[in-house]
């Protein structure tokens, strides 16, 4: 029960834990991503500013001075200057002939040549520069008279963001699986103290039920034998409480084998069970009751059919299903009980033609203390216990307990269990 439990909570820790990671992920790299992109900016910046000094406008022409290479802190940008008619000022450099012959530059330079700054991205075979591409102004006239690129290799911020999400990559799959074993840790710690104060509450319970017998037991041999000497009302009396004790002692009895297995303090113990056998045995045993209540007991037997199971919690099982078909069947009615073996499993099917089960009702009949027909059950003595009890014996005997029924016509109860080969 409390396993479920323990991998919902685990599960709640865990995707707690992996959104904070990713959250962390993404504030990390967003904030140096952007730092690093504004250390590329402001380099630029400050490569324009040195650039502007390598060269001199008189008139309409203009005059480089530099080498296109920058002072040491911006040392591997790199800057030309084109005249108004796109000529290349000092000497060009080769290696810069490439990078700044690049097809894409082209449309920048007309753009300069209007008065427009443009960024564009460009790649040579080592490196991505961004070349920023500006109109040289005549002070005086503000007339453009050239144009000035400088060129910035920007690679070094791909390659840092693409180191950094590589670490986080590890850091996060190792924090991952951290997580998961601290999860699974942290959620069994928070329900240890739960579970252990469940099971108390199941032991006693168990005890409890356990502790009402003895005096139970006692106040019916005592009413019974006040029961064999009363007359007149006294026996009425004396009859009545009788009934009222049976029912109390069945219901106690009942409480005490659920608790007991809620508090798994209930043993089976397995033995090779023929089921032809215990069938066949309960027939005998409930005919006169069937007998009493007009009700037509119906054997369809087929042998060797071999179980691994407890013989009283089988015949318990049982004795449960029969009752409830005989319960709930009116005289002149029908009661079968089939074995038979069938795909591997061993298959005991109780069926009865009698009020059946409403359809309303059905998902809740192995509920402890529901009743379909509460009026009518109460006059008959049920509690409710009897197929939770049912349930219980089947799941511990890795089987399962199917209930079909229809309103009016009658019901079929069919547990399969695993066959004995
Ligand atoms: N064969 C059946 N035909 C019609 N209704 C049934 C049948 N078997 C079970 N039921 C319905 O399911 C309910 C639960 O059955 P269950 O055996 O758990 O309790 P109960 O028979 O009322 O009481 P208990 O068995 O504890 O004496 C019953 O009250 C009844 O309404
Ligand atoms: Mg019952």
């Amino acid at each position: 029960m409390f396993r479920g439990a323990l991998a919902r909570l685990a599960a709640q820790y865990f995707v707690l834990l992996v959104l904070i990671l990713g959250c962390f992920d993404l504030i990390v790299y967003f904030t140096v991503s952007e730092a690093l992109q504004t250390k590329a900016d402001n380099d630029l910046r400050l490569a324009i500013g040195q650039a502007n000094k390598d060269f001199a406008v008189t008139g309409d022409t203009v005059t480089f001075n530099g080498q296109g290479l920058l002072d040491p802190s911006v040392a591997d940008t790199f800057i030309r200057v084109l005249d108004i008619k796109g000529q290349e000022q000092g000497q060009p450099r080769p290696e810069l002939k490439k990078l700044f012959n690049d097809p894409s530059l082209s449309a920048p330079i007309a753009a300069a040549k209007a008065g427009r700054t443009v960024d564009t991205r460009v790649s040579n075979a080592t490196d991505l520069y961004v070349v920023d591409t500006r109109p040289i102004l005549n002070p005086k006239s503000h007339k453009v008279v050239g144009v000035l690129q400088v060129a910035q290799p920007v690679s070094w911020v791909d390659d840092a963001l693409s180191g950094l999400v590589r670490q986080l990559v590890v850091a996060s799959a190792i924090g991952i699986l951290l997580g998961a074993l601290a999860s699974l840790l942290m959620a069994s710690r928070s329900l240890r103290p739960i579970s252990r104060a469940f099971q108390r509450q199941r032991e006693f319970v168990a005890d409890a039920s356990h502790e009402l017998r003895t005096p139970l037991t006692l106040i019916r041999t005592n009413v019974e034998a006040w029961l064999r000497r009363a007359n007149g009302s006294n026996r009425a009396y004396a009859s009545s409480i009788v009934e009222e004790v049976e029912q109390l002692s069945r219901i106690v009895g009942d409480l005490t084998t659920l608790a007991l297995a809620d508090a798994k303090q209930l043993r089976i113990d397995r033995e090779p069970v023929e089921l032809n056998d215990v069938v066949r045995d309960l027939m005998t045993q409930t005919e006169p009751l069937a007998e009493e209540r007009g009700v037509r007991l119906r054997p369809d037997l087929n042998g060797g059919v071999r179980v691994e199971a407890d013989l009283l919690r089988v015949r318990q099982l049982l004795l449960i299903l029969i009752d409830n078909a005989m319960t709930h069947t009116p005289s002149g009615g029908e009661v079968s009980v089939g074995v038979i073996r069938r795909d591997g499993r061993a298959r005991v099917t109780v069926a009865d033609n009698g009020d059946g089960i409403p359809s309303a009702d059905l998902p809740h009949i192995f509920e402890r203390f529901y009743r379909a027909d509460k009026a009518r059950t109460r006059e008959n003595g049920g509690s409710g216990l009897g197929l939770a009890i049912a349930k219980w014996i089947v799941d511990a005997h890795n089987g399962e307990i199917v209930v079909k029924s229809a309103e009016g016509k009658g019901t079929e109860v069919a547990v399969s269990l695993p066959v004995l080969d």
